[in-house]
Order: structure tokens, then sequence, then C-alpha cells
């Protein structure tokens, strides 16, 4: 897409006006080198995974254009990268028809069945030899692309192949997809595009793990997760889930009147492929192959499926296609399938059990969790005898019984999943599953607030939760004490060695060296992993503290806003809403933990302990003009959001205060400041300046 020079040549402008912008407002005559130098960093971040610039650099970019275009908006164009932005909530999908209908697949699941499909293929073709183009089969959710005149103008579902819906304001959130590409160089003038979009394994992990965070059952595999994003109704939503996409076939094609063109329309699918790549698209290109006769095709296949585990997303198996696009005319469709082409499936990660029984688990938050105890069996090469059910609404909606065969999935490293039940095979033998009315471990009777799933033991001395909030707290993302493990924890507290956080740091070894199975080696592991578990940076602290909500993403936001852990404290409401990523809810919880009078003795417990609650890992930016600086901000500023001048001073090697103190050295002043601005007049120390002057600070 973009050559070596071309890709200088962008680099060169993007300091250039990087430089620009930093000394004075953008003007009106860059606005187009902003947005080719802005869908340039797209296409090295989204579709080649290797961005040159920082994410912070991209913003600039991207914020001085929607600032010119704020400013003039007759100089918007359908396609500038602010153009993806979705406004409001969208309305129904309307139903659209497909203009070729897209079409399924035939599947394959051996060599024998591929050697058969090759030879109908030579029969039809009338060749000796055929040749194939095989690539992935991506395993997401189809969709379909027009582009008229360069311009993306309609993005579809599959729906049944011949009508499906326009979720074009969707398709624009995914930042791999050009919203216009250079079509007109091969003479198109409309041409459809298929594709399937994907999450990561990553992205879905993170998805997951979001979701686990408020109690939401997770979602089924990252399939589910692409096509349920695509129908989401709130486009920004849809921004949030970095989805992204491969376009691997051309439906049709509309030639333009133009008679001679730079390139010409491909005549083999690996050429479509190409000519998709250089425009732009995240295509197969460097993962397709083309092979003659079927023995390569079937070794690629084997090939592919071995490494399957080491690719970021999911496959489900390989696409045959007859290379040629002449071929394939002349090969012609069923109603359900393309003959030339053929899906070779991996071996299947479904497989079918008995439900046997149902435990259930009491988690650190007191949340009731049903887990399914099946006849074990294996899947993709694990074997899996328990799985989470969620909560009591996923076993009505899937209308589980103890005794019924169930299906079930593991997809990759995904967590293995119940998909439906087969009430046909029912013999009456089945039981109803009803759920606990008291908590399993402790009694206590269960209540399920208004609007939630989970049901919930809200006695927090519950012993489970306890033990619970320990194994949180020692894991490995938290304070990752090794050598402790889930066991042990469990162990020390049947004895009584541990009852309470605190108590992991205060041992009796004396009587552990007694016990069978800790040897002198193990007992000083153990003791120098807690020791320097003391000093883990503050935000491996506020995650392991298990404040609802707070998953390492927010822990990671709440340390890089304070500099000493229990001035949380003295955080409003308002002002933790100000931080990144936390919502109401989020920083209701926060809030009520730190107003909370336990937790804070909780905290002065480990302080005196030796846990370390001063942030000494805050991020140092060693180039930044604000080194070693702190800052706080008041009153409204005339132009800037005080998060985005908060960003700002963090960006730059500086730090923000929670409150005026004698560590402040700037407090810059909006207007109706208040009793912040009389308390630093009265310190004399502190540096009093306006939005203008902090901005010119950054510049200098
Ligand atoms: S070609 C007319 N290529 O698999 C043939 N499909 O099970 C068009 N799929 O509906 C399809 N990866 O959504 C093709 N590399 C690939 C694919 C692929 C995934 C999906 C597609 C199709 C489904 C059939």
């Amino acid at each position: 897409m973009y050559s070596a020079s071309a890709t200088k040549t962008l680099q060169e402008q993007t300091n250039k006006l990087l430089q620009q912008i930093k000394q004075d407002p953008p003007v009106s005559s860059v606005i187009n080198e902003l947005r080719n130098v802005l869908r340039f960093h797209e296409y090295r971040y989204y579709v080649l995974n290797d961005p040159l610039i920082s994410d912070f650099e991209y913003d600039t970019l991207y914020k001085s254009l929607e600032q010119l275009e704020t400013a003039d908006p007759a100089l918007i164009t359908p396609d500038s990268p602010t153009q993806r932005v979705a406004k409001g909530l969208g309305t129904d999908f309307q139903k659209v028809t497909h203009l070729v209908p897209m079409l399924s697949l035939e599947n394959s699941y051996n060599a024998e069945d591929l050697i058969d499909w090759d030879r109908k293929a030579k029969e039809l073709t009338g060749k000796e030899e055929v040749e194939y183009c095989a690539e992935p089969k991506f395993d997401g959710a189809g969709i379909s692309l027009i582009y008229e005149n360069d311009l993306l103008v309609r993005g579809a579902t599959r729906g049944d192949g011949t009508e499906g819906e326009d979720i074009t304001t969707n398709i624009k959130q995914i930042r791999s997809i050009p919203l216009s590409a250079a079509f007109s160089e091969y003479g198109i003038q409309q041409i459809e595009i298929r594709g399937e979009v994907l999450m990561t394994k990553k992205n879905f992990k993170a998805y997951n793990d979001k979701l686990a965070e408020e109690n939401l059952p997770p979602l089924a595999n990252p399939r589910n997760a692409a096509s349920g994003s695509l129908r989401i109704k709130d486009a920004k939503e849809v921004a949030k889930r970095n989805l992204e996409a491969f376009l691997y076939h051309v439906g049709y094609v509309m030639k333009s009147e133009v008679r001679s063109t730079k390139y010409e329309v491909p005549h083999t699918h690996a050429d479509a492929l190409s000519m998709l790549w250089n425009l732009g698209f995240r295509s197969p290109e460097n993962e397709k192959k083309i092979i003659k006769g079927i023995e390569g095709v079937i070794a690629f296949c084997k090939e592919y499926e071995a490494m399957r585990d080491t690719l970021p997303y999911e496959i489900d198996g390989m696409v045959i296609k007859v290379n040629d696009l002449e071929l394939q005319e002349k090969m012609g469709m069923t109603s359900h399938h393309p003959r030339w082409a053929i899906a070779y499936k991996f071996k299947a990660r479904q497989a079918t059990s008995k439900l046997r029984a149902v435990e259930y688990q009491v988690g650190r938050t007191g949340a009731v969790t049903p887990v399914a105890k099946i006849d074990p069996v294996p899947i993709g090469g694990v074997t899996v005898a328990s799985i989470s059910l969620h909560n009591a609404d996923f076993i009505a909606e899937k209308d589980l019984r103890l005794g019924d065969s169930v299906l079930v999935e593991r997809a990759g490293d995904v967590i293995p999943y119940i998909v439906k039940s087969f009430p046909e095979l029912r013999n009456g033998t089945e039981e109803i599953i009803v759920f606990p009315t008291h908590c399993p471990v402790c009694r206590h009777v269960l209540v399920k607030p208004e609007g939630e799933a989970v049901w919930r033991c809200n006695n927090i001395n519950c012993e489970a939760q306890v033990v619970e909030r320990i194994i949180h707290f020692n894991s490995k993302d938290a304070m990752d004490i090794r050598g402790m493990g889930e066991a042990n924890v469990r162990k020390f507290y049947e004895l009584g060695f541990l009852k309470d956080i605190p108590s992991l740091y205060q041992l009796p070894f004396e009587k552990i060296k007694e016990m069978e199975g800790f040897g002198a080696k193990s007992i000083d592991n153990l003791k120098a992993a807690i020791e320097n578990s003391k000093s883990q940076p503050l935000y491996r602290l506020i995650y392991a503290l298990g404040i609802r909500f707070v998953g390492e993403a927010t822990a990671k936001t709440l340390a890089n806003a304070v500099s000493y852990l229990p001035d949380l404290q003295q955080k409003s409401l308002e002002e933790l809403q100000q931080l990144e990523d936390v919502g109401p809810k989020v920083a209701t919880a926060i809030y009520d933990f730190f107003q909370n009078k336990e937790n804070i003795e909780l905290l002065q417990q480990l302080e005196a302990l030796g846990v370390v609650l001063k942030n000494e890992h805050k991020e140092i930016h060693s180039s930044g003009n604000l080194n070693g600086l702190t800052f706080l901000f008041t009153g409204t500023l005339p132009t800037l959001k005080r998060s985005d001048a908060e960003q700002m001073v963090e960006a730059n090697g500086g730090s923000i205060l929670s409150g005026v103190s004698a560590k402040l050295n700037y407090l810059v002043v909006g207007a109706d400041a208040g009793s912040k601005l009389e308390k630093a007049k009265k310190l004399n120390t502190v540096k009093i300046i306006t939005e203008e002057e902090f901005l010119n600070m950054l510049k200098n």
C-alpha cells in the first residue's frame, strides 16, 4: 500500500505537522496533509499492527483535524478519519438484499474429502491439474462492503445469505476498513467485497474479564463476540470492542467507462487478494498460498492446523479456492455453495457429555456461581469436567437439567462453555436444577439485588469470601506471592494461621516449619515472596484489594492519580469520574471503598506491616517538559477538558496531586476557582498560573 519512499515522506510530514501543532494552532491549508497522515497511521496500526507514532501523537493530530473541521464544516469529506465517529444511538437496522447471494461453503473434514473434491474440480474444468489458492477460514461474522466511486457506501451483515442488515455505521468503527479506496485505478466504479469481522483472542479475553468484573456472564467465544458486536445499536460501544476484519472475496464488480486504467481488474483469486491488500485492506495476502494439485493443499492445511493455537485470532479451518476466476465461472455453483471452493474444517472443539451435578461456589464479593460437573470429555487436547454456569438466569435460558446431554465447546485458550442442552434426548429421569436459597458455606440467606443476575451472600465475614479475598490478594496479577497458592491459603486458613489479609504478613513460620511438605528451602522462598510483595507497584496493591469493578486497567489509572494510596479517600465522586474509563458505577464502588473505615484501617495495618502505599513506580517520562513537577487544576478551564489537561501533564513527565499541599508546584486556575485557590495563596510556595501559561510551559 505504501512504498518505502512514501512511508518516509509521510513520516517526515507527520513530524513536521506535530512540530507545527506544538507551536501554533493548525491552519486549514494542512487539512489534506493531516488526513493523509492520519490514514497512513491508521493503516500502520490497524492493518499492519506496526505503529510508527505513539497514541498521544496520533490523538494530537486527530484533534487538530477535528478542530479545523469544527471551525469550518464545509471542509469535512465523507472519508475523513473523523467521519468514523458515530453520533447518538442508531435506530433498528434496515434490511438489505444482497445483489449476489452470500452462499455458504461445502465442508470437508479429511484428506479423502479433499481428494474427492479435487477429482470433481478436474472433471468440471477439464484440467489435469488445478491451481488452488488456500487461506485460513476465519471464525467470525461474515460481512459485505460496497464501495462506489472509491467511497465506502454500505456495510451489511450476511444475514440468511439473501437478506442481511445495513450496519454501515458500525462497520465504520472497524479501523482497518478504509473509508475510501482507489478502486478507480483498476477501472472499477462499484465493487462488493466480502470478509469476516473478528475479535482477537487477546481482545476477547480482555472483554470477558471486564464482563466478569461486572458479574456479567462472559461471551461464549470470539465468533459470538464479533457477530454480537456488529449488531449493537450504539456505535461508540462497537468502537470499544476493537474489532478487526479480513476481506477475502469479491462479490461483484461494475466497471467504469474509463478505457485505460493504471491496473487491470484481477483475473485470479490471489490477484484479487493482492488488489485488496494494495488498496489498504487487510486481506489474507500474507496468509494465502497458491498450490498446484491437491496433495500440496492437504499438506498446507495440516501445517496450518498445527499452528492454529499460535495465531492471534480463531480460525476453524482452511478455505481452498480454484485460483483462476474464469474457471470459477465455468464451475458455477449450487443453490447452497460455489463448486469452486471448499472448506476444510479442523478438528472440532466441541463434544457432548452428560450434566451430572451442579455445585455452588462463593466468590470474594459473595457472588454465588453455579458450576456444572459433567462426565469428563477430552476437547482439543484438554479434559473438561467442570464448567461455570455463571448464574441462575443462564441455567434457565439454556434449559439445563441434571442428567441432560449437553454440547460443550472450548475454543483455543478460551474457558469451556455449555453451548446447549438436548431436550429431545431426555428420558424423563432428568431433574430440574433448584438454586439454593442459603449460602452453601455460611448458611446466610442469599439475596439478588434488583436488576442483577447474581445471587449474593451478603455476610462479609463468610469464610468463603474471606478465603477468596486472600487468594485474590496473593494472585499472580495482584501481589504475586509465589509459593503461597490457593491450596496453601485454604490450609493455613483452616489451621487458623490466616484470618484476613494482614495476617499474610504475620504467618507463624515456626509452626509451618513443622508441617509436612514444607522444607527449609520452600519456607525461605515463601518468606522472600511475602517480603517482595511489600514493595509491589501501587497498582498491583490496588488491584489486590479487590474493589468491585476495579480490574488491572482501572487500578493503573488510580495508581497514576495519586502519590499515596490513602489520598484516594480525598477524591470526590466527581473527581473519580474524571479519570479515564471510570464511569458512575465504577466511581461509586471506589468512593464507597475508600469511605469505609474498615478499609482504611486495613490500609493502615498493611502499612504498619511494611507494605508500601506510596507510588514509587509512577511513570516518569524523561523527555517531558514537566519532569518532576506537580500540578493541580481547579475551576473551569477556558479551552481544555480537565482530564485532557491532566493527561498532558503526565505525558510530559509531571504528576497530578489530589489536593493543595506543600508538595504542589503549580495550581492551574480556571473560572470560579474556590477553596483550592485560597489555600494555595496562603501556602506561598505554590505558583498560581492560567491555562495559557500552562500551555506555554508545555511548548518551551
Ligand atoms: S469464501 C462464495 N473465504 O465461512 C464463497 N469464506 O462457512 C465466499 N469464511 O460464509 C466465502 N473465512 O463467512 C471464504 N477465507 C474465507 C473465509 C470464509 C471464513 C466464512 C464465510 C462463509 C462461511 C462458510
